[in-house]
């Protein structure tokens, strides 16, 4: 449970990730934050559009913690694509959140039908080369998008933060992204703590391990590689959350799960959304 022994993930650009994180919506206080810093999480995960950047910096700048021993990630509006906008919208989120820079900033989704894509990631390079962010990433892309910036920029994002759980386990997007460098970050990991949860099959495994169900599903998404930003207002779930090194699952076990594949969202889709 303690913060060493989280597993750190290095990105593309050589920056190195906590491999689980703190999903920080839609969470508006910074005493719960506080709590998952004390519980060992070091990574945070905010965006402009959940209206909490002002709680997660206040957390962040009064934990304690020298600021470098902390990961935060903040993503730009949907309504701020552009080159202009971009830069300028980054610069509000630091101003918010009480930082001089952010370690990721990611585009929060594409926008495909905005064309815009390609002019806001080079926003997002500028703001790298500024020392904003330490690394630069996506969120919500599509292998279309990651192909378009591929052809059209200079930079690869350094992950792709994507829904993702044993329902839905993206193999075809995380192998386009595991053969691309671009690490694979899980958004709603445990599927919203719903339904999957008390699935037989997860139930079955709890059981065996002596874990929880969510503990199950986070240890899934550790062995893919997977990073992971589970959130949780409840002070035991958020250590339980983080409380999974230790858990081993066999193939067999990975199997089981692989049969739990349904397609199923819990969120909005890419090729829907906006
Ligand atoms: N990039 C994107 O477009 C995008 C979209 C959605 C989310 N996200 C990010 O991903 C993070 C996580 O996603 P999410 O919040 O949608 O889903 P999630 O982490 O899969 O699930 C959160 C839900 O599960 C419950 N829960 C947490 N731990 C549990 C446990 N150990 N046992 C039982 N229930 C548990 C929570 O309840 P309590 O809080 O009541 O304990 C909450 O209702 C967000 O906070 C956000 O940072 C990103």
């Amino acid at each position: 449970m303690s913060q060493a022994q989280t597993p750190i993930v290095r990105l593309n650009s050589g920056v190195e990730i906590p491999q689980i994180g703190f999903g920080s919506w839609p969470v508006e206080s910074a005493v719960v934050v506080r709590d998952a810093i004390e519980a060992g999480y070091r990574h945070i995960d905010t965006a402009a559009a959940y209206g909490n950047e002002e709680a997660v910096g206040q957390a962040v700048r009064e934990c304690g913690l020298p600021r470098a021993e902390l990961f935060v990630t903040t993503k730009l509006a949907d309504d701020r694509h552009g080159y202009d906008k971009a830069i300028a919208a980054l610069d509000e989120s630091l101003q918010r959140l009480g930082l001089d820079q952010v370690d990721l900033c990611l585009i929060h989704w594409p926008h495909p039908r905005a064309e815009r894509i390609v002019e806001t990631w080079r926003a997002f390079e500028k703001i790298a080369s500024d020392g904003k962010a330490r690394a630069i990433g996506v969120s919500n892309f599509r292998i279309s998008d990651l192909e378009r910036l591929a052809a059209e920029t200079d930079t690869l994002p350094a992950l792709n933060q994507i829904e993702l759980h044993p329902w839905l386990p993206q193999r075809e997007l995380r192998a386009y992204l595991r053969e691309h460098a671009i690490a694979t970050e899980a958004w709603s990991p445990l599927a919203k703590g719903g339904e999957l949860l008390t699935d037989p099959t997860i139930a079955g495994l709890a059981e065996r391990h002596g874990k929880s169900p969510a503990q199950i599903v986070l240890a899934w998404h550790l062995r893919l590689g997977n990073i992971v930003i589970p959130k949780s207002v409840t002070p035991s779930r958020i250590r339980e959350n983080i409380d999974i090194f230790d858990i081993r699952l066999s193939d067999e076990d990975m199997a089981a799960i692989a049969k739990l594949e349904n397609g199923r969202r819990t969120g909005l889709d890419p090729d829907v959304f906006p």
